[in-house]
């Protein structure tokens, strides 16, 4: 079928440039499998309320499942002339059965309802894609979180040292973090997995469709009712654009950790050589470009939810084509979204932690002068304004003696002279860093226990998210799979 059987009411044909202009063959290739799927459940809905013969219908399955194969085969490639997937696959079955079957499969439907389908369908398995790539992150992060309770590192505020905590603590903040990413996502889904099927051009149809049929065909969870809505509105992406982006600032953070972290001012961790790149003329370089593109790509995923949103803009109700601007960005956002998760996971798999580096950094930059300071309030029952200068005082002295807390001597000397009396024996014990990990014992603290707590809810979190992954999946292929039996039993 040429774009010329959409033209009866035209005198005229298309200019030169137009079709090529306004096709979205590009974006459609995604979706052919699920606008193949989509036509079927529609032909068995058909067929079953009568509005298209049986034996009619079962051809035009047929052809269906031939064009399915075809594409998997590499035997059918869309045709960017017939503007679209769905003009596509019409084509196609009406070269396979003929015109007159062929030409009665988008009886009662549009290409607006079409081609929301298609891409509910198919975002909703990158959704769940995605956040698989989110738990296999979350796992290794909590094996490393398993081991590390007790490895000592620099905590940072303001990029200076902190305070000490444990690399687990660290790892397992990542964890936290991307369990609200799952949270969103999961969100998104929700209104991503609707029924827009039979929705039609806008207004719904007079032909008696069932609904309800095509939602359990294509295991939907429910049906995007109202038809002017379902056909106007994307807000489904907006939603999952922003869950991304939000997803995608989260893992700039970690990259640009770990891109911090293996510089040689920090020296903290060694990227393995399976994930670090070299330069065309420093021959010394070992460069963190994995992290790095995260970083980048974080900047086009924001870019993909502003331009969905400008396109949104005051576009009344109603199809419009500037809709087809929806997946471009979407598709390609989805994409590197998912690479970007597992080739971090595979770079926190692979990563070194320089421990000594990360030990002597803590000892040598009063990373323990807040403990200092709480031990004055309770155990010499200072008020903590005043032991906090009184540290101040102390630190102050030993940066101009060119000292630090691991001389516990000269410390002990500059806090008798202020009026306080600490033994150098429990100095030492206040000031040690992994002394002070052990009594950060609040809730959500570093100590090493409330770390293995934490860890131990981190992963019920994960089991329970899997679980609900796997619910999801099943539900789709047993949607599938009654998809296939109604094609048989027709
Ligand atoms: N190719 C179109 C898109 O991607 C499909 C819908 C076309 N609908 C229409 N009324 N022209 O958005």
């Amino acid at each position: 079928m040429k774009s010329g059987k959409l033209r009866s009411r035209f005198e005229g044909d298309l200019a030169e440039g137009v079709k090529e202009f306004i096709s979205s063959v590009g974006i459609d290739k995604e979706v052919i499998l699920e606008d193949i799927w989509g036509s079927e459940a529609h032909v068995i809905m058909l067929a079953e309320q009568g509005v298209v013969e049986r034996s009619d219908a079962r051809k035009i399955l047929g052809a269906l499942e031939r064009a399915k194969s075809d594409f998997i085969e590499g035997r059918f490639e869309l045709d960017p002339g017939l503007e679209d997937v769905h003009m596509n696959v019409e084509d196609y079955v009406m070269k396979d059965v003929g015109e007159d079957l062929g030409g009665r499969i988008h009886t009662a439907r549009s290409r607006n309802d079409q081609v929301l389908t298609d891409t509910r369908l198919h975002l909703r398995e990158s959704i769940i894609e995605i956040e698989e790539s989110i738990i296999k992150l979350q796992k290794t992060l909590l094996k490393l979180a398993e081991k590390s309770t007790e490895r000592i590192m620099p905590g940072y505020t303001h990029t200076q040292h902190a305070q000490p905590i444990s690399l687990g603590f660290w790892a397992t903040a990542h964890v936290s973090m991307l369990t609200r990413d799952l949270k969103r996502l999961k969100n998104a889904y929700i209104h991503v997995n609707k029924n827009p099927l039979g929705a039609c051009a806008l207004s719904g149809t007079s032909f008696p469709i069932n609904r309800e049929l095509t939602t359990k065909l294509l295991g939907f969870d429910g049906i995007e009712e109202h038809s002017l809505d379902a056909i106007s509105s994307r807000d489904f992406i907006v939603e999952t654009l922003s869950a991304l982006s939000i997803l995608m600032s989260n893992l700039s953070r970690l990259s640009e950790e770990l891109i911090l972290f293996s510089t040689k001012e920090f020296g903290l961790i060694e990227l393995s050589d399976e994930f670090s790149t070299g330069s065309s003329i420093m021959p010394q370089k070992k460069n963190p470009d994995v992290a790095e593109l995260v970083r980048g790509m974080t900047g086009l995923v924001y870019g993909s939810l502003m331009q969905i949103l400008v396109t949104l803009k005051a576009l009344p109700l109603g199809y419009s084509r500037d809709l087809q601007e929806d997946r471009a960005l979407l598709w390609d956002s989805l994409r590197r979204v998912n690479s970007s998760l597992l080739l971090l996971d595979g770079t926190i798999n692979k990563v070194r932690f320089n421990e000594k580096r990360m030990s002597e950094l803590v000892s040598k930059n009063f990373s323990t002068a807040t403990e200092l300071a709480n031990f004055l309030v309770s155990e010499k029952g200072i008020p903590f304004r005043k032991s906090h200068e009184i540290v101040g005082t102390v630190v102050k002295e030993l940066i101009r003696r060119k000292r630090d807390f691991s001389d516990t001597g000269y410390s002990r000397d500059i806090l008798r002279k202020l009026g306080v009396d600490i033994s150098t024996r429990e100095l030492r014990d206040i000031l040690d860093p992994k002394k002070a990990i052990e009594r950060s014992k609040s809730l959500g603290g570093t100590s090493p226990k409330e770390v293995e707590r934490m860890i131990k809810k981190f992963r019920r979190e994960v089991d329970k998210r899997e679980r609900d992954i796997k619910e999801r999946k099943e539900k789709i292929e047993s949607a599938k799979k009654l998809t296939e039996k109604m094609i048989r039993e027709l």
